[in-house]
């Protein structure tokens, strides 16, 4: 081993057997599989990294997203979340995502026109939508819906073919917003309105989810951009639960309809893209400026969490969520002020003052103010969660491009210790010990 080989190396001794190992280390971290050779004894497995959650685990190798969560940065290959926030548009953005670098005026053209030419969905998509129940949450309908997308177009089965990678990433990121828009009018009773070719990607999804008599509808111009730049904020967020989950599903190597719908399903949960629906829930809760106290005291004593705070990743404040604060004023001139809004900034202010949460690193993310601003543009709370899954679908496929093409991946695995029982023979039903049930306490179900 060269000195700079040694350098760029980890010693371990292992107590239990007194011996030494160099563990290589390339980019700040050892491979997990390195451990291995840690053993007890020859029968031993092998060390292995107990990681509930993957606190300090890398899944993979990723040019995608760059995220320095200490100093609140977000950037997307390369390029500062502020700018594109500013300079971009959605498309032009996800192009990049996928692509990997900002596309010229021919290629957005061409980009633009490929996924506007694919937001019909199939006449089929709407009677599967038409099986959910009225009151059917939207966000179990997109799951839905996405997954079944799978059946629809099994060619997209051959995931290996870029050519038919490339068809699919248009198909969804054209279709997604005509479901989502198709999940709230189910949800109304509202008959589907067809996409509008003339209008941008933003645009269309406005007049699928708004349009009624109107023979030229055009969206405000100001919540528009103001969506756009929205969905470029949740556009891409490296490992998070749901990228994990497509990234997870997609290397058993299905089709990529049905690693999104996992990705989708893995948004749905409060603490991750269910949270802004939640953000409003809790503002509502409290009510009044004057009961913010009390809550706060409550989420400190451990019941409940604030929620829009805190991250896995920002120890510091979210990039994303100060793009959001100076947007919500925008959008407020056009709709009004949103009533829940006093609450949120009073909210926001004793929380960055008090010891808990900056002990903690606790600070606002990017669901804090966007369920707001959600609201005020006239977005039920159970579309929020839709609405972050239309953001997110190219960064979901971006990752999962990367990872189809990725030769290190394999079929995602995890091991884990094993603490049940040993080995014991199986006992006939009739020598079973006799179990008393409270079957008040079991709610036993008598159908
Ligand atoms: N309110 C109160 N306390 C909190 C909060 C919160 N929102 N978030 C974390 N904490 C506390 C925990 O109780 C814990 O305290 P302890 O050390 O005394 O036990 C400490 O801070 C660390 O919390 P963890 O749960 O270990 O942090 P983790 O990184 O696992 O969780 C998460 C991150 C899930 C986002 C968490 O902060 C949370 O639940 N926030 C509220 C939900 C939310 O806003 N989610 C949106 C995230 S952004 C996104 O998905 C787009």
């Amino acid at each position: 081993m060269t000195d700079s080989d040694k350098r760029n190396s980890l010693s371990i001794t292992d107590n239990r057997t007194g011996k030494s190992y160099e563990i290589p280390i390339e980019h700040g971290t050892i491979r997990s599989t390195d451990l291995r050779q840690i053993k007890e004894s020859d029968s031993d497995f092998g060390l292995l990294g107990y990681d509930p959650g993957y606190l300090n685990t890398a899944s993979c190798k990723s040019l995608i997203t760059y995220i320095d969560g200490d100093k609140g940065i977000l950037r997307y290959r390369g390029y500062p979340i502020e700018q594109l926030a500013e300079k971009s548009n959605f498309l032009e953005t996800a192009y990049l995502l996928i692509k990997g670098e900002l596309p010229d005026k021919e290629r957005l053209a061409v980009w633009t026109y490929n996924i506007r030419h694919n937001t019909m969905t199939h006449a089929n998509v709407t009677k599967f939508m038409e099986g959910f129940r009225y009151d059917a949450h939207p966000m179990g309908i997109l799951v839905g819906t996405v997954g079944a997308l799978s059946t629809f177009y099994p060619d997209a089965k051959d995931i290996s073919n870029e050519e038919s990678r490339k068809l699919q990433v248009r198909r969804l990121i054209g279709k997604i917003p005509t479901m989502a828009a198709m999940s709230f009018r189910h949800s109304l009773g509202l008959p589907y309105v067809h996409p509008d070719i003339e209008l941008s990607y933003t645009g269309n999804f406005l007049s699928m989810m708004f349009r009624t008599m109107e023979r030229n509808y055009r969206p405000n111009p100001v919540l528009e951009k103001a969506l756009d730049v929205l969905f470029i904020l949740h556009a891409d967020h490296e490992q998070n639960c749901s990228t994990n989950a497509v990234r997870s599903v997609g290397s058993s190597m299905v089709d990529p309809y049905s690693a999104i719908a996992a990705g989708c399903a893995a948004l749905y949960g409060p603490l991750h893209g269910g949270a802004n629906e939640a953000v409003i829930h809790m503002l509502k809760e409290i009510g009044s400026i004057d009961r913010i106290p009390e809550f706060i005291k409550s989420v400190k004593s451990g019941e409940g969490r604030l929620m829009g705070f805190g991250h896995r990743v920002y120890k510091n404040y979210d990039p994303r969520a100060k793009i959001i604060k100076e947007i919500a004023f925008q959008v407020f001139e056009e709709t009004g002020k949103n009533p829940l809004l006093d609450i949120a900034i009073e909210l926001e202010r004793i929380a960055l003052e008090d010891e808990y949460f900056v002990k903690r690193k606790l600070y606002p993310n990017v669901d804090f103010y966007s369920g707001l601003i959600y609201q005020a543009m006239g977005f039920p709370t159970d579309m929020f969660p839709v609405l972050f899954a239309i953001g997110r679908t190219p960064g979901w496929l971006a990752q999962w491009i990367e990872h189809v093409k990725d030769p290190e991946q394999k079929i995602a695995r995890p091991r884990q210790i094993y603490l049940g029982e040993d080995t014991r023979d199986f006992v006939p039903i009739e020598k079973r010990p006799k179990r008393v049930i409270d079957e008040q306490k079991f709610g036993i179900c008598r159908l």
